[in-house]
Order: C-alpha cells, then sequence, then structure tokens
C-alpha cells in the first residue's frame, strides 16, 4: 500500500529580511602578526590587501558572536526570536564535535521552538545555508529561518605559518529568511570537488592527537594541535578561475544581467581575488563590489553577511537592490545565488 503524506503549502517565495553583524572588539595589525612569519605590513598588504583583522576574547565565543549578530538581525526585520523556526549555523572552527553549536544558538536567542543545525561548508557555508534556509521557507516548511556564519579562526590557524596566520580573522554575521510574495533569493548554483580536498586542510587528523597519548601506538613524535594549512598559489588559481563561473551561473539563474546588480558580495578572502573576479565579470561601475576583508580579514562562513552588512550599514547600497553572493573555500566548495538586499 502506498501511503500519501500531507506536505506544507509553498509560498510565492523567500527573501532576506534583516541583518546583522558582530565584530570582536580587538583590532590586530599587520605589524603584530608579522614578526612570526617573517613579514611585513608591506607584504601582507600588497598580496591580500588586509591591513587589520579581529580576533575574539576569550568571552567573545563562537556562540556569543553569533547570538550577537542574530539577535541585530532578527531586530533589522521586525522579527521576535519566538517566531523563529530554524537556525542554521554555518562554521568551521566550532571545536567540540558534539553537540552542534546551532542549539545552543538558538537557545541564547530565545528560539526555543526552532530546528537547529550546523552546515559545515567551510567559507562557503554561508550561501550553502543561504540555500537551504530559501527552500525550507518557499516550501512552506517554516516561515522565519536564521541563518549565521561564524567563526573563531584564531582558535585555528597557526601564528607561525607564513601561508595563513596573517589572513584569517573572527566574528559573526547572520540574516533572517522569511516569506515573500515574489522570490527575494535567487536559484543557488553550487558545487564541490572533493579531489582538491588537500588544498585547504588541517595538519592532521584529530585522531592522530588520540593515538599520541597511547604508548601502545609508536608515533615518531608527540602530535601537535592539528591547525589549518592552505596551498594558497593553488587555491588562489581556483578562485580566480571559479568565482566568475559561478556568478555567472547564479546570474543566468536569476535571471538578472550584471548591469541590474546594485552589489556583488564574494567570499572575502583576498582583496586581489575579489578584485578579479569584479573585473571578469565585468560590472559596470555602479555596482558597489565589498571590500570587508581589508580591515576584517578572512572570517570564512562570516564573511559574506559582514560585507553584506557593512554596505547596507555605510548607505553604499539601498535595501531592495540586488547583490550576488560567491562563497568559495575548503572542500573545495561553492556556492552562490543573487539576491534582494533587506
Ligand atoms: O578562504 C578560503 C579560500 N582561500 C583563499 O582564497 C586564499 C587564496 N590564496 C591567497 O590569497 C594567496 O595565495 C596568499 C595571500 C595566501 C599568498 O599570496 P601569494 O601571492 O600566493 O604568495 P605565494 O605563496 O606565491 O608566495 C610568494 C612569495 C614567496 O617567495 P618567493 O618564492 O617568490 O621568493 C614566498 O616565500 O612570498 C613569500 N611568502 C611570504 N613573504 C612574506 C609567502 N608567505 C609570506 C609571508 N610573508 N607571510
Amino acid at each position: 500500500m502506498t501511503g500519501v503524506l500531507r506536505a506544507p503549502a509553498p509560498v510565492g517565495g523567500a527573501r532576506i529580511l534583516g541583518v546583522g553583524a558582530y565584530r570582536p572588539s580587538r583590532v590586530v595589525d599587520n605589524h603584530e602578526l608579522a614578526p612570526a612569519i617573517d613579514s611585513s605590513d608591506e607584504w601582507i598588504r600588497r598580496r591580500s590587501g588586509i591591513a587589520t583583522r579581529r580576533f575574539a576574547a576569550p568571552d567573545e565565543t563562537l556562540v556569543e558572536m553569533a547570538a550577537a549578530a542574530s539577535l541585530k538581525a532578527l531586530a533589522h526585520a521586525g522579527v521576535p526570536p519566538e517566531s523563529v523556526d530554524a537556525v542554521i549555523l554555518a562554521t568551521m572552527s566550532h571545536l567540540e564535535q558534539s553537540p552542534p553549536a546551532a542549539p545552543r544558538l538558538a537557545h541564547r536567542i530565545g528560539a526555543a521552538g526552532a530546528g537547529a543545525v550546523d552546515v559545515g561548508a567551510a567559507c562557503a557555508g554561508f550561501c550553502h545555508a543561504l540555500a537551504l534556509a530559501d527552500g525550507l521557507v518557499r516550501s512552506g516548511h517554516g516561515r522565519h529561518v536564521v541563518v549565521v556564519g561564524a567563526e573563531r579562526m584564531s582558535d585555528i590557524v597557526d601564528p607561525t605559518d607564513r601561508g595563513t596566520a596573517f589572513l584569517f580573522g573572527d566574528g559573526a554575521g547572520a540574516v533572517v529568511v522569511g516569506p515573500a510574495d515574489t522570490p527575494g533569493i535567487g536559484p543557488v548554483v553550487w558545487g564541490a570537488d572533493g579531489s582538491a580536498s588537500a588544498a585547504i586542510a588541517h595538519s592532521s587528523p584529530w585522531t592522530v592527537l588520540r593515538r599520541s597519548g597511547r604508548p601502545s601506538d609508536a608515533l615518531p613524535a608527540p602530535a601537535a594541535w592539528p591547525t589549518l594549512r592552505m596551498d594558497g598559489p593553488a587555491v588562489f588559481r581556483w578562485a580566480v578561475a571559479t568565482v566568475p563561473q559561478i556568478g555567472r551561473r547564479a546570474l543566468a539563474a536569476a535571471g538578472v544581467d550584471a548591469a541590474e546588480l546594485s552589489a556583488f558580495i564574494p567570499h572575502q578572502a583576498n582583496v586581489r581575488i575579489v578584485e578579479a573576479a569584479a573585473k571578469s565579470l565585468g560590472l559596470p561601475a555602479h555596482v558597489a563590489v565589498a571590500r570587508d576583508v581589508t580591515d576584517a580579514g578572512n572570517t570564512s562562513a562570516a564573511s559574506v553577511p559582514l560585507a553584506m552588512d557593512r554596505l547596507l550599514s555605510e548607505g553604499a547600497v539601498e535595501p531592495g537592490g540586488l547583490a550576488l553572493l560567491v562563497g568559495f573555500g575548503a572542500g573545495l566548495s561553492y556556492a552562490g545565488q543573487v539576491v534582494v538586499l533587506p
């Protein structure tokens, strides 16, 4: 016998109703980091465009930063926390295998009845989570979804690693997705290439750390805390080639011309990648290009909502304008979509 299940009634569309950000208070400049990696302020600015980044204090935990950003996004959206149906938290720096961070975040913001899940897609995590939220709202499974990118990259980066120590920063950005009469979040273009997974990866798996403590396991030396490693030049080449492709496909999928955009908000990995992608996409001069990386560093899953919040709060773009988002990073993974700004 075939059962027939009741499904929720779909709605016309979903859109971003509000955005919020949390930036840790401590500003770290290049001069502070350079000695440990035999580098200089001049080299870091020239190769990455980064002048400063923020590092979280012990009490600026991942959940606290995510909560601060989420509460601002909810206030901006005019949605009370108790009306939230789901909380989706994108992160690569939550250092507990279990429990995930999202249930604590939901509790912390007062979203008592919400489903809560973490999403792991590294620097592409926010755009993946946004696509999931869009699907939930449009299909009628939930009315209001909080989507957060939150990172404490300073916990997983080795301050003596020349290839990553100067790149990453901490922070959190959040949006609230809710129902709309027409689509406000375009079709997602996403994908992954696991054959290149070693390009951005931890120096060793956690199991190495565990085994090194056992006398029966003859490991050569005590394993160090596994930190992030990256083949920077290879990832750079991949990003410069891939981001414009994803951008063009996301524009085509949404039926939007580049000239109709108000903003281009790619993941903030390196200002040279941002500039190269903007040029390759042939964006007209009126399109605001996010360059939050210059004083936030690469905040991984938090970078797109942080940059979105900044463009709106500084008045560089108007609510209701169209923005092209593109996330990319470890996996290798990517996701992009066109959205109507809140
Ligand atoms: O968020 C996830 C996605 N991540 C990204 O998209 C990051 C992509 N990669 C990058 O942004 C860049 O590769 C970096 C900013 C990480 C590095 O810039 P680069 O222009 O690719 O530098 P490089 O690694 O090719 O090194 C160039 C030179 C080398 O010296 P020689 O061989 O030319 O003499 C390095 O030894 O710079 C040297 N170098 C440094 N010098 C000072 C490498 N790291 C440093 C350093 N300070 N920290």
